[in-house]
């Protein structure tokens, strides 16, 4: 099978970025990382990927009138390094539906909670204000409504006493750079895949420990 031409979208430090680029460096990997792109031009992850050799772009949403023709400039990015997977990672920018419907079933995004709870922002100060005694991360298919897609995978992290949201932060943080390898791999060799509204896993898909079980 062909290996997918992956991009991975950032606004920031790009952590995730970075565990991506590391997995998909290896040839057996589904995918490789074509592309790094940054709404914000100073994001650290930027300079990460360039490290890594790997091409760098910049679509600043400040020079754009409307999301919109953001949006557009991205796809056209997007469409020029022709790619077939799109990694959201860290990036803090809302989608138009328009952009997200065209990237149906190749475009996924990796969020710091157990969804469906605690989708948008703060969600490790949310976690412990609710007094969740479990709390973790979540990959799933983009859909239009925000952090509501179909999930590829999770994992999860009891809260214990005297968690901090930056203690809670990092020990989610480590479980997402172990998750999201493994679910971008599920997505670039097919073993999970968007069918609908849900999620049909198959092929090499197998089980682990914090990951998602099957019926
Ligand atoms: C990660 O914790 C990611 O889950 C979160 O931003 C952080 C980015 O860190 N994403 C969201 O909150 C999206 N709603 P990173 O830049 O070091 O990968």
């Amino acid at each position: 099978m062909r290996r997918r031409r992956i991009a991975i979208l950032i606004s920031g430090r790009g952590s995730n970025s970075a565990t991506l680029m590391a997995a998909a460096r290896s040839t057996e990997f589904p995918g490789e990382v074509v592309l790094v792109m940054s709404n914000r031009p100073e994001a650290e992850g930027l300079a990460r990927a360039r490290e890594a050799g790997i091409a760098t772009g910049v679509v600043d949403h400040t020079s754009y009138n409307d999301r919109e023709s953001f949006d557009e400039a991205l796809h056209a990015m997007l469409e020029a390094h022709a790619v077939d997977v799109v990694c959201l990672a860290g990036f803090m920018r809302v989608l138009t539906d328009a952009f997200v419907e065209r990237w149906a079933g190749r475009m996924i995004n990796i969020h710091p909670s157990l969804l469906p709870l605690f989708r948008g922002t703060k969600t490790h100060q949310r976690a412990l204000d609710a007094g969740v005694l479990v709390h973790g991360c979540t990959v799933h298919f983009v859909v239009p409504e925000l952090d509501a897609g179909p999930i590829i995978a999770q994992a999860a992290i009891p809260v214990v006493p005297g968690d901090t949201a930056e203690a809670l932060s990092a020990r989610v943080l480590a479980q997402e750079h172990l998750l999201y390898p493994r679910a971008l791999q599920m997505v670039c060799d097919g073993s999970a895949t968007l069918v609908g509204e849900r999620v049909v896993f198959a092929g090499s898909w197998a089980p682990t420990g914090s990951m998602r079980s099957p019926d």
